[in-house]
């Protein structure tokens, strides 16, 4: 008899009854280290040897396990007990195994939980193979077992989307056998309860793996899985681990659970060493470290948020807005009159109507917590606001200095601006320490970045508080320094001054588009810009047909809006087609310029565009602006749609070594001249030095 025996660090034998407890408790998340894997498999077997009855599985902490100990992945790990040896302990075990669920059982931990003979949830509990989302499938059996258990159909969604379900839709889908309400403690009551009922009545140990019925049901239906393929296509595209994850399913469905088993290993051996999984596991800590800010302690008081203002409720303000109220804050919207104002909140309502994941009562709770006013003297209670109104730095200063005189002391005040100098917005007020720049993307209830500017002055509870409320509304933060465009928009002009280049060399608008395309961006800077519409910023009077951009506005080419820009666009279907008179536009301007047109290769395009990036994003770390190689990556992967599985710019160029880009930057920079080309000098060392740019701290 045992009272608890701590088998490893993190793993330790508790006994209540006949009832043994194999307990987890390994910060934060409770992932699958090899110590856990060790005692989950000293535990099971210790439990059974000395008699007890029953075993539950259960965690300490925040959550059971959250998956695989994504750190392990390609290091060097003591010799442990392997997660198959873990799986086969349970589900072989010659008494009933529950498996006790609260927090988020997730990857790896929800495959341990699918070899317990039973599962115990939290209401509040969650479950997921989110493999996906890292570029892997389920490498432990998960494949084979979730769709024995919820169909083929519920699994297919599940792996290919990562996406979490609640404890009712895993009910509901027979993921779970028993819902209970509260905490950690009444969980463990309630898998006890369960574990000396499965004795008493002597329920079967049910094995996942031999539960064949909901896979035999698609044998040789491949339509299920045409149809699937295509339902996901435009999603997915460029992506190898969702089409691996539908494999594995197809050999669940086909082959027998042995057989399906060792497809999925090999399948997941071939991601695991693969270039995109290694990109996604990369951006998943690049994603969480951007969180941190090295100079701000941890401990930094924050301004407590309970009503936001809002100046301006155009493209952006509503969808800012929308951020807040989603989470209940109130928000208190500001516009210069009242056609302004009611065009704008009219825009966030049918946003709000259109959405499929607000039901109408939602809409109206939500529209409630917006005021409306043309009063900025409305914004006097408010503990936040944030300006969104033209970019135009007299405007903005002339706001900010109202704004000074009008809000309460320690009001926390942002610029939504995406280009302009943060510290002159916040010199004209006698409070520098409170302004901050704080970057939505458009559109901004739809984006998740949130690339926040840090003035000269703004204060460590300032900057803890704008990190900390993108939290809370969702976004992924990261913060930057002052330059003109930041990370992501200065990266961007570097790009779109020589993608409008090449045009002027022969390159064709769709030949760059589509090489950008093929490499994974959404679209190209062309369609992009069209999209966006060609006359942003652009004024008739002082037009003077000095780029491409101003010749196609002088000639009536607007973009998508009224269906022409460097495409001419179908009315009805919007389809793009390449235009011969924007050809010849380009052309005629390029003679004007004495540029002689050639033909321009696919790979000098993607080098053109893409290197003069990286090489601003390594003068952006010589001088500062962003905290670490990875941030930057942050903000081109979730702002401007880098593909995840290239991982971002500084990852991306490390893949490709940095002396071969340095030594084509400086090729280009002798050949095309231009600052945009004149090698960075941490650029030049790193290459020189061996080192990387993802992994650079500045
Ligand atoms: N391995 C190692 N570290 C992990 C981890 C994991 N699986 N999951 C989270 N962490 C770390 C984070 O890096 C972070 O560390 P930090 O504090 O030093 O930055 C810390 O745990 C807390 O993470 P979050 O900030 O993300 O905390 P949240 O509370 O916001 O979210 C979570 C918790 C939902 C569990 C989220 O961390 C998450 O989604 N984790 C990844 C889950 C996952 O992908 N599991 C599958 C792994 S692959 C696998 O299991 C393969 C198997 O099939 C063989
Ligand atoms: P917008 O033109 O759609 O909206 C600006 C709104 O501000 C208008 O509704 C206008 O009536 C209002 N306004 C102007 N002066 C005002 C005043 N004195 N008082 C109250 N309201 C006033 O512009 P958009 O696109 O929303 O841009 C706003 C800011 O966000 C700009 O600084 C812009 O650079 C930045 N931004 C824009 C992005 C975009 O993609 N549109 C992306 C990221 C930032």
């Amino acid at each position: 008899m045992f009272e608890s025996i701590q088998l490893t660090d993190t793993v330790r034998l508790e006994r209540e009854g006949d009832v043994a407890l194999v307990i987890v408790d390994n910060p934060p998340v409770n992932a699958l280290s090899w110590h856990v894997r060790q005692g989950l498999f000293d535990g099971i077997t210790k439990a059974v040897e000395s008699g007890a009855k029953a075993v539950v599985v259960i965690c300490d902490g925040r959550t059971f396990i959250a998956g695989a100990d994504i750190s392990e992945f390609g290091g060097n790990v003591p010799k442990a007990a392997g997660l198959q040896e873990v799986q086969a302990a349970m589900e072989d075990a010659p008494i009933p195994v529950i498996a006790a669920i609260h927090g988020t059982a997730l990857g790896g931990g929800l495959e341990v939980a699918l070899c317990a003979h039973y599962r115990v949830s939290l209401a509040s509990a969650k479950f997921g193979l989110p493999e996906v989302n890292l570029g892997l499938l389920p490498g432990a059996g998960g494949t084979q077992r979730l769709p024995r258990l919820v169909g083929v159909a519920k699994a297919l969604e599940m792996m290919t989307t990562g996406r979490h379900i609640s404890s009712t839709e895993a009910k509901d889908g027979g993921l779970v056998d028993d819902v209970v309400d509260g905490g950690l403690e009444e969980l463990r009551a309630a898998a006890i309860a369960f574990a000396n009922n499965a004795v008493a009545e002597n329920l079967p140990l049910v094995r996942v793996r031999d539960r064949n019925e909901l896979v035999e049901a698609h044998a040789g239906d491949d339509e299920i899985f045409a149809n699937f393929r295509k339902d996901i296509a435009r999603k997915t595209r460029g992506f190898l681990a969702p089409e691996f994850n539908i494999r594995c399913i197809e050999a669940a469905c086909n082959e027998p659970f042995d057989e399906g088993l060792k497809a999925e290993g090999k399948l997941f051996m071939e991601l695991m060493t693969g270039p995109q999984s290694a990109a996604q596991r990369y951006y998943f800590f690049a994603e969480r470290a951007a969180n941190k800010i090295p100079d701000i302690p941890k401990d930094t008081p924050l301004i407590d948020v309970q009503k936001v203002g809002i100046l301006g409720a155009g493209t952006m303000g509503g969808g800012i807005a929308m951020n807040f109220v989603n989470v209940g804050i109130p928000v208190t919207i500001v516009e210069r009159d009242q056609a302004s104002l009611d065009k704008g909140l009219g825009v966030v309502r049918k946003n709000y109507e259109r959405s499929r994941s607000t039901t109408p009562e939602q809409v109206e709770e939500r529209m409630a917590l917006i005021t409306g006013s043309t009063s900025k003297q409305d914004f006097a209670d408010c503990d936040m606001v944030i300006e969104a109104v033209f970019e135009d730095m007299e405007l903005k200063q002339s706001i900010f200095r109202e704004l000074d005189e009008i809000c309460k002391p320690g009001a926390l005040l942002a610029s939504n601006t995406s280009a302009l100098d943060v510290n002159q917005i916040a010199e004209v007020t006698s409070r520098p320490e409170s302004v901050i720049g704080m970057h939505f993307f458009s559109p901004a209830n739809v984006m998740k970045l949130l690339e926040n500017v840090r003035g000269d002055k703004s204060s460590d509870s300032v900057v803890a508080t704008t990190m900390a409320i993108g939290k809370k509304i969702g976004k992924v933060s990261t913060m930057v320094g002052v330059c003109p465009g930041f990370v992501g928009n200065r990266m961007l002009f570097m790009r779109g001054a020589e993608a409008e280049r090449m045009l002027l060399e022969g390159a064709k608008p769709a030949q760059v588009d589509k090489v950008l395309f093929d490499f994974g961006f959404p679209m190209g800077p062309f369609s992009m810009s069209d999209l966006a519409g060609l006359d942003i910023g652009w004024k008739q009077e002082k037009s003077s047909s000095s780029t491409i951009r101003e010749v196609l506005c002088e000639n009536g080419r607007r973009g998508q809006k009224n269906g022409m820009g460097y495409y001419t666009y179908d009315a009805e279907t919007r389809a793009a087609t390449p235009d011969k008179e924007v050809e010849q536009l380009i052309k005629d301007f390029a003679i004007g310029k004495g540029i002689e047109q050639r033909e321009v290769s696919d790979q000098e395009v993607l080098e053109r565009c893409l290197y003069p990036m990286v090489n601003e994003g390594a003068k952006i770390l010589e001088e500062k602006i962003a905290i670490r190689g990875s941030d930057i990556d942050v903000v081109w992967v979730n702002g401007y749609g880098w593909p995840v599985y290239r991982g971002g710019p500084m990852h991306w160029a490390d893949s490709i070594g940095l002396a071969e880009i340095a030594a084509k930057v400086q090729e280009y920079s002798e050949r095309l001249g231009g600052k945009h080309w004149d090698l960075s000098p941490l650029l030049k060392s790193l290459a020189e030095s061996g080192g990387q740019l993802q992994t650079y701290t500045s």
